[in-house]
């Protein structure tokens, strides 16, 4: 049993980690964004895989989802925690509020959304009612509790196609449709481990107040700021979950 983690904008290296191997791994669906690491924090084995690639180099429509996961899936994972930083809806959702999703709405488009697409059965409808795994939340949640670090507890994340952030609208129909957060690499990289049969869970940053819901314009100087901060946080709860694995 192995544990994955897929860093998102902000965590592009897990300080702590001692890095045993990096693997360049191929897969029939091309290459992840970039090499793994193999190695041991807090003395279990993890992998690391950042998804924009080495330097934030791969934008979130052209992030090779069915590889990363295909990869992390041919080295045995099968625990994924991805870390994401996202744009606040809900009122709670303020920026450094850290949430554990529980729901997903998914709007991107013209992203690979399987890996039957080219021998597709009428098996692989999969479900995908709950798309996060329960107990890999709850483990997350209470490593929260652990290191005293506040979470939310459930959200919805809207997937978007980015790089561009929403228009004002896009969010008003979103928060109407009962997003809580907003990001643009949730899906499909969700379902893809659920196809594979890998747990998998988020832990989001809430880095902004997603578009239209203060006034001014939303900067990667603020963004950056809150995103320092919060990955420290997510850091420790990453340390603490580790261990119960
Ligand atoms: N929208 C989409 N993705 C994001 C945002 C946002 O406001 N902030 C961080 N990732």
């Amino acid at each position: 049993m192995t544990i994955a983690i897929i860093g998102g904008t902000g965590l592009s290296s897990l300080a702590g980690l001692d890095i045993m191997e990096q693997r360049n791994v191929d897969t029939p669906f091309g290459k992840p964004s970039c090499v793994l690491s193999i190695g041991e924090l807090q003395g279990q084995s993890v992998v690391f895989l950042p998804r924009h690639g080495n330097g934030h180099t791969v934008p979130p429509h052209k992030v090779n989802y069915r590889a990363n996961i295909w990869a992390l899936h041919a080295m045995g994972v099968d625990k994924i925690i991805a870390v994401a930083a996202v744009g606040g809806i809900r009122d709670d959702m303020s920026p450094s509020v850290l949430a554990v999703p529980d729901q997903i709405i998914d709007y991107t488009y013209g992203r690979e959304q399987s890996f039957f697409s080219d021998d597709f059965t009428a098996d692989k409808h999969i479900d995908f009612s709950y798309p996060y795994d329960e107990t890999l939340r709850q483990a997350i949640l209470q490593a929260g509790k652990d290191t005293s670090v506040n979470m939310v507890d459930g959200g919805c994340y809207g997937a978007t196609q980015g790089p561009r952030l929403e228009t004002a609208a896009e969010i008003k129909r979103m928060a109407q449709d009962g997003c809580a957060m907003v990001g643009m690499t949730g899906m499909p990289e969700a379902y893809l481990a659920r196809e594979l049969n890998i747990a998998y869970a988020t832990c989001a940053l809430m880095v902004n107040w997603a578009a239209g819901l203060t006034s001014g314009t939303i900067t990667m100087a603020q963004i950056e700021h809150t995103l320092a901060e919060g990955m420290e946080q997510v850091k420790q709860v990453l340390a603490e979950l580790i261990q119960t694995q």
